[in-house]
């Protein structure tokens, strides 16, 4: 693979590897007329009128493209979404219009669940084709790394099944897939307490995931009144670090229970929806590298108030926007509309969207060493923009302003 991209209009990116905390959010590089060079998957030159050896290492012609009208800024990363899944669940939809609540439904064995028997009916083959779609819409808006879960099983074969089922899409898609398991997402149908189905987790789920998946894989744990609580949680956390998960959390969601401290304490890489988090826990995340993700297409979705992603900053705190993907509670899985959100509702700054949609998405998903900056070295992950200004993506969702998406893998193959 080589690429030469010249003459950007405008080339916007933050820098560095590791996560932007409050200020820092909005320090980006903006660089104009530029070209850059991509060879092997990797940014290899960035620079004005760069002349790459005509040969190259294995004599590859080299694809050219007139950039002298178009805007460029490093590849999306959704660092939180909820694929794969099966199914649909348009009837709770309208059940909350009637004033049911997300809880309310899923202790009705609705919810979550719904979804749990849509996933332990679909073979491998269906969850692929049904999950291939959503990626290659959010590939088609920019979307070069994003992370899926597993917690629509809640059994070993069907957590499994998702987590594999990840795997085989990757081999498929131009993109990268971080991979979760997210067993502890609801009770499973075949337990009767949180507690009994948390410790066949920790004795059973968490060891046998590790084993299969090992090394780069996330446990997440849906950390909510009426769901998993503080202990349960700290329990899980303890043991999936113990075994070499990274970890996260779904945390103070609907109301605060200190999720958001318990992650921080934990060296969770990101706490994630935040939209119940008080003073205590904005202060434990301002003063950890656990990154705060805000998921406002959820808040939006269930028509609920938006996490104080404004407080978080200005505490100090490092934030990421993602989607939260899923059947359930939020179906936009539209970086350009999530990007608009963030900045009509959770007040950011388009400098702050654009870093917390790239290098914190990847320092979320602890891989911000290669990925979610346009820097030498890094992986070529970039979206060629038909607009005038970085500016104009949070203001302007819905409508075609993407040119060409950029990515390691676009060749068909993964490129290491
Ligand atoms: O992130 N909050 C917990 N889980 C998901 C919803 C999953 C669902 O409803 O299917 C969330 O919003
Ligand atoms: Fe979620």
């Amino acid at each position: 693979m080589r690429i030469l991209l010249k003459k950007i209009k405008q080339l916007a990116t933050p820098t560095g590897s590791m996560l932007k905390k409050g200020k820092d959010m909005s320090q980006i590089t903006v660089m104009k007329d530029v070209d850059v060079y991509i060879e092997n998957g990797r940014f290899k030159e960035i620079g004005h009128g760069i002349k790459p050896d005509i040969q190259g290492e294995n004599g590859e012609n080299i694809e050219e493209i007139d950039c002298s009208d178009l805007v460029a800024t490093p590849g999306i990363i959704d660092p939180h979404t909820h694929i794969p899944f099966a199914g649909e669940r348009h009837r709770e939809f309208y059940l909350r219009q009637k004033g049911k609540s997300y809880i309310e439904i899923l202790k009705e064995g609705g919810g979550i669940i719904n979804t749990t028997k849509a996933v332990r009916a679909a073979s491998e083959d269906q969850l692929i084709r049904q999950n291939l779609e959503y990626a290659m819409e959010m590939f088609s808006k920019g979307v070069v790394v994003f992370e899926g879960k597993s917690g629509y099983g809640l059994d070993i074969e069907s957590e499994i099944k998702q987590i594999r089922v990840l795997c085989e899409m990757e081999k498929l898609l131009p993109q990268k897939i971080v991979k979760t398991f997210l067993g502890p997402h609801a009770l499973a149908p075949e337990f009767d307490t949180y507690d009994s189905y948390m410790e066949f987790i920790v004795e059973n789920m968490l060891p046998l995931v590790y084993e299969e998946f090992g090394g780069d894989i996330f446990a997440d744990i849906f950390c909510e009144k009426g769901v998993f609580d503080i202990r349960q949680s700290e329990k899980y956390l303890e043991k999936a670090f113990e075994l070499g998960f990274k970890i996260k959390m779904h945390a103070d969601e609907i109301e605060y229970t200190g999720g958001s401290v318990l992650a921080a304490s934990h060296g969770a890489k990101s706490a994630d929806h935040l939209i119940a988090i008080e003073t205590e826990g904005i202060n434990a995340l301002a003063e950890s590298d656990t990154v705060a993700v805000m998921l406002p297409g959820t808040s939006f979705f269930l028509g609920k108030p938006f996490a104080p992603a404004r407080r978080l900053i200005d505490s100090g705190a490092a934030v990421a926007v993602a989607s939260d993907f899923n059947p359930g509670s939020c179906t936009f899985n539209d970086p350009h509309f999530i990007a608009h959100l963030a900045s009509s509702q959770l007040k950011m700054s388009p400098e702050e969207i654009l870093t917390a949609q790239t290098l914190n998405a990847a320092a979320a998903l602890d891989i911000s060493d290669e990925w979610g900056s346009i820097e030498v070295g890094k992986k070529c992950g970039l979206v060629l923009w038909n607009i005038s200004d970085y500016r104009f993506v949070p203001y302007f969702p819905g409508h075609s302003i993407v040119h060409t998406v950029i990515s390691p893998y676009i060749d068909g193959c993964h490129v290491e």
